[in-house]
C-alpha cells in the first residue's frame, strides 16, 4: 500500500522533541519530505539528522515561531528544499502552569505569543503558500481549554487555536485546504512541568503520532474543522461548542432571566470545573 504522504513536503513546528519529533519522524516514514522547525536549532537539526539516517528527507529550522517572518521564512525553506508545501502541523507550544492570579505580564506575553501569534504565523503562511493548490493544515490543541487547574492562561490560548480551526477550516474550504485540530495526551517534558502524578501522564508521543499523520494526509480528506483527540486509551472527536439549551424571548429582564436559570436553563448549569469533562484536568 503506498505511503499516506508519499511525495508530499510538510513543515512540523516544536519538532526538536517530544510529540513534535514524533509527528516529524511518523510523517516521514510516511514518505513525506519535513522541515523540523523549533526554536532550538540544535535540537531541530538533530532530528532531521535522525530522519536522514532512516532514509527520509528533512530540513531544520532554528526560530521561534512568535517572530514576524517566521512562517514565511518556514514555506521559503520547504519549497526551496522540496518545491512544494503541502501541510503543516502547528505544534510548537509552552505550559507555563501556574495560578491565574500569580503569573508575571513576561509569562502572559510569552504564552501567547508562542501558543496563538506563533500559530496564526505559521497557519497564514501555509494557507497561503497551499491556496489553490490543497493541503491541510493541523492545530494542535489541548484538553485543557475545557478549564483546568493551574492552565487557565495555556487553556485560553488552545481555545484560541480552536477558534482559529473553525474560522480557518471555513476559509480554507474554499482554498482547497482543510483545517483540523487534534487534542493530544502524551508523556513529554511538558508533562513533567506539571509535576504531580506520573499515572495522568499518557503514553509515548510515538503512539499519538498517527493521529496527526492521518490528519495531514488524504486518509481523512472528508474531515474539515474537526477536533480529534487522541489519548492512547481511546480516540474521539470532540462535539463543537454550541449553545445547547434555549428559552425563546425578547425581553430578558432581571427575573425573568432569574426564572429560566432555575426552570428550563437549569439542565445547562454545570458545577464550577466540572463542565469540562473528563478531560478537564489534562493538559
Ligand atoms: N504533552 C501533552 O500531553 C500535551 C497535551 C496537550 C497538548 N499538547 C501540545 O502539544 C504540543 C507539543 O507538546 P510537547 O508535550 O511535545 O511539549 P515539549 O515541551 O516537550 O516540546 C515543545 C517543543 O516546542 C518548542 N518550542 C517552544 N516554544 C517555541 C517557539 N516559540 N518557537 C518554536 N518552537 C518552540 C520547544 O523547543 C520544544 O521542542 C504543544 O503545543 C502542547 O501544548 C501536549
Amino acid at each position: 500500500m503506498a505511503r499516506a504522504l508519499e511525495d508530499r513536503a510538510v513543515i512540523v513546528t516544536g519538532a526538536a522533541r517530544g510529540l513534535g519529533r514524533a509527528y516529524a519522524i511518523a510523517a516521514a516514514r510516511e514518505g513525506a519530505a519535513v522541515v523540523v522547525a523549533d526554536v532550538d536549532a540544535a535540537g531541530a537539526a538533530a532530528v532531521a539528522s535522525e530522519i536522514a539516517v532512516g532514509g527520509g528527507y528533512a530540513v531544520s529550522h532554528g526560530a521561534s515561531v512568535s517572530a514576524a517572518g517566521t512562517g514565511e521564512a518556514l514555506v521559503q525553506l520547504c519549497r526551496d528544499a522540496f518545491g512544494t508545501v503541502d501541510g503543516l502541523i502547528n505544534n510548537a507550544g509552552v505550559l507555563s502552569p501556574g495560578l491565574a492570579t500569580e503569573q508575571d505580564a513576561a509569562t502572559i506575553r510569552n504564552t501567547i505569543d508562542t501558543n496563538v501569534t506563533g500559530v496564526i504565523n505559521c497557519g497564514t503562511a501555509a494557507m497561503r503558500a497551499m491556496s489553490g493548490r490543497g493541503g491541510a493544515i493541523v492545530n494542535i490543541i489541548s484538553g485543557a481549554l475545557l478549564g483546568s487547574d493551574r492552565l487557565a492562561l495555556y487553556g485560553a490560548t488552545k481555545a484560541a487555536v480552536l477558534g482559529l480551526t473553525y474560522g480557518w477550516a471555513l476559509e480554507g474550504a474554499n482554498l482547497g485546504v482543510r483545517v483540523n485540530a487534534l487534542a493530544p495526551l502524551a508523556w513529554t517534558d511538558m508533562s513533567n512541568e506539571m509535576g504531580g502524578d506520573d499515572a495522568g501522564k499518557g503514553g509515548a508521543p510515538d503512539a499519538i503520532a498517527p493521529a496527526a499523520v492521518y490528519l495531514l494526509s488524504d486518509r481523512s480528506a472528508a474531515l474539515n474543522g474537526q477536533v480529534m483527540r487522541a489519548d492512547g486509551t481511546q480516540l474521539a472527536l470532540m462535539a463543537p461548542p454550541a449553545f445547547a439549551y434555549t428559552v425563546p424571548g425578547r425581553d430578558w429582564t432581571l427575573d425573568a432571566i432569574d426564572e429560566a436559570i432555575a426552570g428550563r436553563l437549569a439542565v445547562g448549569v454545570t458545577p464550577v470545573g466540572l463542565g469540562a469533562g473528563a478531560a478537564a484536568q489534562q493538559v
